[in-house]
């Protein structure tokens, strides 16, 4: 018997899982809300809002699933997995209390200082006067973190070069109140430099499945440089980790806080996605996320050959260690194509070309992240980050051919990429040095 699914999200993310759900032997009918139009070949979409709390639990119930997979942090901080555990719907996704590991910094920290869990140095502030003096404290006048507590979509954080560009955060986080309501507690953390990898896992809150890492490429231009986006690119694996600092991601990260958060009666279930910074003092956490990662997702999905189906059921009765660990078979390479002015404003509704003879390479997947149908059938520009097209290849330099030869067969008005996604991984060793 299969399992009739439904899963929460409208982005490249969701058509990721979806895409993969779709290969499962435990999985048969997949439903999506609201979904968008790459989903739609897959699933049943269905035009519920991911915050339509009540919406989604109708849904869940008149469609009699057996497993809802809830995509994107906001719905989860805002309690539907608890709703769903009351309606008796089991699902793969945390309650509010247990998303309190990335929707609220602050207490991230305290969990993370409390288990020894390696970090960057911080203080958390509630109002201007402690601010200044932590910025003080912690970055000297130098480089220093402003962080939001709460969920904030990506405009959160800022990365301040001085005291000067730190005070200015603060003040627009404290007293402007940016981003929305997030910013009234802020944290102000170290500055760690170092490449930065994501790490994203299973868990049912007792066991965890370790998915490869993957690196994203936050700025929006070549170089690493410009404003932070949702991620321009993003490519597994890296040999920028290896199995002993692997080990010791799960040793003093992974494990303590899965541990901690069912000590505090607040079990994980669902993802644990820890953004690292591999310092020379070895990985430390710069967030935790309680959602897959995007892009990661859509190219770790691809690249993992155990059944999704399989792990999200186990997670969602609290049977994981019953299933496969994962492995990890050749890489993939995902190039986000945005639309004119993403990250800052920008237009929508211009026809996509292209789509097809793209997709029509088996080693390429086109997810689509911000597109819309038009009632006669054309696929337009509906987002910033409008698709992900993924390649897929023994290693990353053959997957990242893929990608940008099949990223340069879809065109629309304004479309651009960023061009450097993976190079620096594509480098044959020794070409790092010098
Ligand atoms: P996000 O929280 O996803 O909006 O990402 C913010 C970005 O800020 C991260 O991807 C890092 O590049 C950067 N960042 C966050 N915390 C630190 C830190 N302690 N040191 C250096 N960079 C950081
Ligand atoms: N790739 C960044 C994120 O999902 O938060």
């Amino acid at each position: 018997m299969t399992a009739r699914v439904l899963v929460i999200g409208r982005g490249g993310r969701e058509h990721a899982i979806v895409w993969k759900l779709a290969r499962s032997a435990h999985i048969g009918e997949i439903l999506c809300a609201p979904g968008n139009p790459g989903i739609d070949e897959l699933a049943e979409c269905v035009q519920i809002n991911v915050t339509d709390l009540d919406g989604i639990v109708r849904l869940a119930t008149d469609r009699r699933v057996d497993l809802v997979v809830v995509g994107p942090e906001d719905p989860l901080a805002a309690g539907l997995a608890g709703i769903l555990d009351a309606a008796g719907i089991p699902v793969f996704g945390h309650t509010a209390a247990a998303a309190r590991i990335e929707s609220s910094k602050s207490w991230s920290k305290v969990l993370m200082a409390s288990t020894g869990i390696p970090t960057a140095r911080s203080i958390v502030a509630t109002d201007p006067a402690s601010g200044r003096r932590a910025i003080a404290e912690i970055g000297g006048g130098g480089p220093v973190v402003i962080k939001a507590d709460g969920l904030a979509a990506g405009k959160g954080v800022v990365v301040a070069n001085d005291r000067a560009e730190a005070e200015a955060a603060l003040a627009s986080f404290m007293s402007e109140g940016a981003p929305g309501k997030a910013g009234t507690t802020v944290v102000i953390e170290e500055r760690l430099t170092g490449p930065e990898v994501s790490i994203m896992l299973l868990t049912d809150g007792q066991d965890v499945r370790i998915l490869a890492p993957s690196c994203d490429h936050k700025r929006a231009f070549d170089g690493d440089l410009g404003p932070n986006t949702g991620g321009m690119g993003v490519y597994t694996p890296t040999a920028r980790i290896d199995q002993a600092t692997m080990a010791r991601i799960e040793e003093t990260i992974v494990l303590p806080a899965v541990r901690e958060m069912a000590r505090r009666g607040s079990p994980l279930r669902g993802v644990l996605y820890p953004g690292l910074i591999l310092t020379s003092d070895g990985p430390r956490v710069i967030e935790f996320n309680c959602r897959f990662g995007d892009p990661e997702t859509q190219v770790v999905l691809p690249t993992t050959p155990e059944d999704l189906g399989e792990w999200s059921l186990a997670v969602a009765h609290g049977s994981l260690r019953h299933t496969p660990q994962p492995s990890s078979s050749g890489a993939a390479v995902g190039i986000a194509l945005a639309s004119r002015g993403y990250p800052g404003p920008y237009r929508s509704g211009f026809p996509i070309h292209g789509l097809e003879t793209a997709a029509s390479d088996p080693d390429v997947i086109v997810f689509h992240a911000g597109t819309a149908r038009l009632d006669r059938g054309e696929i337009v520009t509906a987002g910033g980050r409008v698709l992900t097209v993924v390649g897929l290849g023994p290693d990353v330099v053959s997957a990242r051919a893929k990608a940008y030869q099949a990223a340069g067969e879809i065109s629309f008005e304004g479309c651009w990429m960023r061009r450097d996604i993976a190079a620096t991984e594509s480098q044959k060793p020794g070409q790092h040095e010098g």
